[in-house]
């Protein structure tokens, strides 16, 4: 058979550029406030992109090949859940960033229907474009629709690309949801759940909680990728906001709070210090100590997992750990609301 071209195969929509004025208003916002905060979406830049496939290499991450084991053993049995009573799945996935787990469940679904529509959504465009081409390379009988855009840009959107008369399977993997507080988690899976019809599906990846020394490491390792990471929210204010921050009068830092369930990251000033933000006209000043939050990522227990979706409206059918017993795949099912009952 000819190898068929990727274009027919893809649309993209590009909704990032509305989100553009966004950045220096939440830098304003952020950086000006009593205690400083960046919101953790613009980690995601080309440059950062890569620094989280690279974080995902690390030995102390170990949640990415977590899942990858789960997937490795179980994508089979995922996927037979997810199609039960279900002629075709069309498959979404929110944060889908290189994608590489996905092969596993695109491949088990595409051994149980000959053609398949996948979704992805991710801040990043070119990490998107560069995924979509990879995969539509490898699978010929794949088309892929996708949305540049941060998530509450594309959730009202991914009704208008579910296959007619098919069911929804959402991926939502790598911890993204660790990335919310516990409200916002909550708040998100109702949005999501408004989107989706009964019987629909969202597998969940989960951290949970565990050893404050393990997870410490996961999120500052000794080769200094997280901590790359982490400053390059600096260099992207440079960058784009023509700010003038010294990266190296900044550290990185990670701490777990076990009372909270989150590793916070912060960027911590060296000492007292000015950084102009040209493109704002303003000047910050860090006293020496002063830290900048800049992500935190909520661990799970089983429990929480169960309640969090009794509370948005599914039920976690299904829970898979990889063998170290660190992280969790959780299947979760949308019930019947009131308004969608006959
Ligand atoms: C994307 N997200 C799930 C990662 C996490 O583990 O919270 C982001 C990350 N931050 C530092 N390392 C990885």
């Amino acid at each position: 058979m000819p190898h068929q071209g990727g274009d027919e195969r893809l649309r993209i929509h590009r909704l990032t550029a509305e989100a553009a004025g966004d950045f220096a208003e939440d830098v304003r916002r952020g950086l000006g406030a009593e205690r400083k905060s960046l919101p953790p979406k613009y980690f995601y830049d080309e440059l950062g992109s890569h620094l989280f496939d690279a974080i995902c290499l690390l030995p102390e991450y170990y949640l990415t090949r977590a899942e990858a084991e789960i997937f490795a053993r179980h994508a089979g049995e995922i996927v037979a859940a997810a199609r039960e009573g279900a002629r075709r799945v069309t498959l979404f996935e929110l944060g889908s960033g290189s994608a590489s787990k996905t092969r596993r469940i695109i491949e088990a679904l595409l051994a149980g229907q000959k053609t398949l529509a996948y979704v992805p959504v991710d801040i990043s465009p070119a990490a998107l474009e560069a995924s979509a081409h990879a995969l539509l390379g490898d699978y010929a009988s794949l088309s892929v629709e996708a949305y540049a855009a941060d998530y509450d840009t594309a959730l009202p959107r991914l009704g208008e690309s579910r296959e007619e008369g098919s069911r929804a399977l959402v991926l939502f993997l790598g911890s993204n949801v660790g990335n919310f507080d516990r409200a916002g988690a909550r708040d998100f899976l109702r949005r999501l759940r408004g989107v989706l019809r009964a019987g629909d599906l969202v597998l969940l990846g989960a951290d949970l909680k565990k050893d404050t020394g393990v997870l410490e490491a996961a999120y500052d390792d000794a080769l200094g990728v997280t901590a790359a990471f982490n400053l390059n929210l600096l260099a992207r204010v440079n960058r784009e906001l023509g700010a003038d921050f010294r990266l190296r009068d900044f550290r990185h830092v990670a701490l777990y709070d076990a009372r909270e369930g989150r590793v916070e990251m912060h960027l911590e000033s060296l000492r007292d210090q000015t950084v102009r933000v040209g493109a704002l006209g303003l000047d910050l000043d860090f006293r020496k100590g002063e830290r900048v939050h800049t992500e935190n990522s909520y661990k799970y227990s089983p429990g929480e997992l169960s309640a969090l979706a009794a509370e948005t409206g599914f039920e976690r059918a299904h829970t898979w750990l990889d063998s170290g017993e660190r992280f969790s795949s959780n299947l979760f099912v949308a019930t019947e609301t009131k308004g969608e009952r006959g």
